[in-house]
């Protein structure tokens, strides 16, 4: 049973799907490129929030593996984004940020597959919050990459398909070792999961704003956690 004061809390875990940041460019008349790069410091700037009010892990989705179908100029403007980022990596690690991506880096290019390498290694003694990048990310596919290489020990006889359950099928994922978010945020007005953490949020509570990600504040965090806050996570229970 949760108490006042847990019910109150911060939540552990939040995902956000980081969305918006073309619809806030063209209100400005600006190349969405505009919009990415808008979006890109209001990650920092969210994420080094969540650090201060105590939140412990941030997942945000930054490339799904559907976006490869946007043109290559936006794609590459957003890779280029996510090189400037890790370039700047050592800056978390002083921070005692701890730096995950969640996806596959194997079609990434090979300078940001080693910076990707780099910031993972220098940050992962680290005991701040757990921030989560979600590259070349999508849920199906890490779902199947997990039953893959559950599959694989199977086929080798290092494992009895009927011991595999929920816990093994999570520890396989790209999110292995990382607690379930509490809650899911999705700004720029859409309700859809568009492919994030489709096995992770079966119980996560969801909050929808209607604010564009390269104008989310501080304190529209602060309202998602108080709309979170109100809610009543039953988890099949009474
Ligand atoms: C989110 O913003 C960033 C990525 C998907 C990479 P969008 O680029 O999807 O912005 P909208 O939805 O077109 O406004
Ligand atoms: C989801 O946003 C992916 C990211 C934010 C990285 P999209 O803009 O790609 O999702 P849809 O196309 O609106 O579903
Ligand atoms: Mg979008």
């Amino acid at each position: 049973m949760q108490n006042q004061s847990e019910m109150l809390s911060v939540p552990q875990h939040i995902a956000i799907i980081m969305d918006g940041n073309g619809r806030w460019a063209k209100q400005r008349g600006l190349p969405r490129n505009a919009g990415h790069r808008q979006g890109a410091k209001v990650f920092e700037t969210i994420c080094d929030y969540c650090q201060k009010i105590g939140v412990k892990y941030v997942t945000a989705y930054a490339f799904s593996t559907e976006n490869w179908k946007r043109p290559q100029n936006e794609v590459d403007a957003i890779m280029d984004l996510l090189r400037s980022y890790l370039k700047e990596a050592a800056k978390q690690v002083k921070r005692n940020v701890c730096l995950r991506f969640l996806g596959d880096r194997t079609p990434l290019a090979p300078d940001v597959q080693a910076l990707i390498e780099q910031a993972e290694r220098e940050s992962a003694a680290n005991t701040g919050i757990t921030v989560c990048i979600a590259l070349n990310y999508g849920g199906r596919a890490e779902i199947v990459h997990s039953a893959r290489a559950l599959a694989e020990k199977a086929a080798k006889g290092q494992l009895d398909p009927a011991r595999i359950d929920e816990g093994m099928l999570a520890e396989n994922l790209y999110s292995g070792g990382i607690p379930d978010p509490d809650l899911m945020i999705r700004p720029s007005g859409e309700k859809r999961l568009s492919n994030f953490l489709l096995w992770q949020l079966a119980y996560a509570e969801f909050v929808f704003l209607d604010v564009l990600w390269p104008d989310f504040t501080p304190a529209d965090l602060d309202e998602a956690i108080r709309q979170f806050q109100l809610r009543n996570r039953r988890f099949g229970g009474i």
